[in-house]
């Protein structure tokens, strides 16, 4: 018998993709009316490492299964009180998914498999070898984990892709076109979309689900960097190029060879460095600024942009046959706005984010909160949701429920104007508006919804009963 069973070593066998987690001593959960065997399946269980609990009928068992939720239960089917089959049905009713070992009397076939129509994974029959217990013991928790973990693949890939998040039909295709490209070497692809929608995170995702993956990924911000130096810090330069120019300096074409370069904000390139660029893109040749050596481009090329490339074509301002060569993998990034079904299952992700980072009761998001979030037209997209619920787990960790008063004024705000918002948010028009009437306005529909209800249309224009009423006042409105 196996004196060192390393519950670890069992964990780690699992699918490749698997994280290598130490995993805690699992529990198991005896239950039998014999003492005599309680006592020596517990003495032999905890010297294979389980976490033992033992009870005596299937009463004690369901409420101990609900109370603490073992990884195992071993249940003997004839007892007092309540037996195991009664016992394994209302386990499986209540919730209770750990697997269960029954111990079935000498040739009670017909009790195994009812047993097992009921839910359980294996059965034992009396006088069990021990080392059978622990061996059946394993094979279910085992069975149990791949089951688990097979769930939560499906579930993420149903979900998103890596770490985006997402199952609208505009994200699943972004995310059918990311698993299209993941067998393509040094792919060139172009990432649109407006601010915070996460084209950095996709970038990623491309070279991380790539052959390269293994190889650097540099990133290069075309926004932040003057022309001349994008020039030298792309492809480099000789010694003496230029008057800051003493040493030879190998550029980010030569740094990312193997893996990819993500030029950011390629919007922003200067037409001339779109022609060089072009060029080297072209050619998958360049030379170090005063070079005259021939270096090879050997790297994956993702560009993103927040403008609309196919505007700036048109426009003047960016080259036709860069933007071409650029979009030979275009991959848009829809604006949130444009996939508010995403917004509940992002709230829910960055809670679970944030909370493994600050203790925090969080437990759910009230649905007055939710419907705001959903109709807020979130101008600053995922990367502004993110902030809000960040700021709300520090802030109100306390509190169980994500609250409407929690969310900033411009969210809960949106919802009581729909009439000037484009869908949620204010709009400010080009003709400009009347400050005043827009208040006076906003303060009227407030306390129509609500009936003239003034503590509940304080709530819903997010003010105090006392600063309403001054406005009231103000506007001479609720006469
Ligand atoms: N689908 C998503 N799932 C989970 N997190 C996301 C998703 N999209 C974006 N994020 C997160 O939102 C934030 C903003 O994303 P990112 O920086 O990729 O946006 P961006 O489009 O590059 O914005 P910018 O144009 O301002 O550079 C990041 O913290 C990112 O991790
Ligand atoms: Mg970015």
């Amino acid at each position: 018998m196996s004196m060192n069973p390393s519950h670890t070593d069992v964990a780690s066998h699992g699918g490749s993709r698997s994280p290598r987690v130490e995993r805690a001593a699992q529990r198991v959960l005896v239950c039998d009316d014999e003492e005599l065997i309680r006592w020596s399946l517990s003495e032999h269980l905890r010297g294979e490492g389980y976490v033992v609990d033992t009870v005596s009928n299937g009463r004690e068992c369901l409420d101990a299964a609900l109370r603490e939720s073992p990884d195992a239960i071993v249940l003997d089917l004839k007892m007092p009180v309540m037996d195991g089959m009664t016992c394994l049905q209302k386990l499986r009713e209540g919730g209770v998914t750990a697997p269960v070992v029954v111990i079935t009397a000498h040739g009670a076939v017909e009790s195994a498999i009812e047993a097992t129509r009921l839910g359980a994974s294996a059965y034992l029959s009396k006088p069990f070898d021990l080392r059978e217990v622990s061996l059946k013991l394993e094979q279910a928790i085992e069975k149990d984990r791949v089951a688990a973990e097979v769930s939560y693949l499906r579930g993420r890939q149903w979900s998103g892709y890596g770490s985006i998040v997402g199952r609208s039909a505009s994200m699943r295709s972004v995310f059918d076109m990311l698993r299209r490209i993941e067998e393509v070497d040094a792919p060139t692809v172009l990432i649109t979309g407006e601010s915070g929608t996460g084209k950095d995170l996709v970038a990623q995702a491309v070279h991380n689900g790539g052959p390269r993956s293994g190889a650097p990924f540099v990133e290069i911000d075309c926004a932040s960097l003057p022309e001349n130096l994008i020039e030298s810090a792309l492809f480099g330069h000789e010694r003496g190029a230029f008057t800051d120019a003493k040493q030879m300096k190998r550029g980010l074409f030569e740094v990312a060879r193997g893996g990819t370069i993500f030029l950011d904000e390629i919007g922003e390139m200067s037409p001339s460095m779109q022609a060089k660029f072009l060029r080297a893109l072209e050619n998958r040749r360049f030379k170090r600024v005063g070079g005259v050596v021939d270096l090879p481009l050997d790297a994956g090329i993702i560009a993103a942009t927040n403008r609309d490339l196919a505007i700036e074509v048109e426009r003047g301002r960016f080259r036709q046959d860069l933007y071409y060569r650029l979009a030979i993998i275009p991959i848009n990034l829809p604006a949130l706005r444009q996939r508010a079904d995403d917004i509940p299952l992002l709230v829910g992700h960055f809670i679970e984010h944030f909370r493994k980072r600050v203790a925090c009761s969080l437990e759910g998001v009230d649905p007055s909160a939710l419907e705001a979030m959903v109709r807020y037209s979130w101008p600053g997209n995922i990367r502004e949701l993110r902030n809000v619920i960040e700021r709300i787990v520090i802030l109100h960790r306390d509190d169980t429920m994500l609250r409407l008063g929690h969310l900033p004024p411009e969210i809960r705000f949106g919802q009581a104007a729909p009439t000037m918002a484009g869908r949620g948010g204010f709009v400010l028009p080009d003709e400009g508006v009347n400050l005043e009437d827009v208040e006076r306005s906003l303060l009227q529909q407030a306390l129509d919804r609500t009936h003239g209800n003034q503590t509940a249309a304080a709530r819903l224009l997010g003010i105090t009963r006392y600063a309403l009423r001054y406005r009231m006042e103000k506007f001479d409105l609720g006469k």
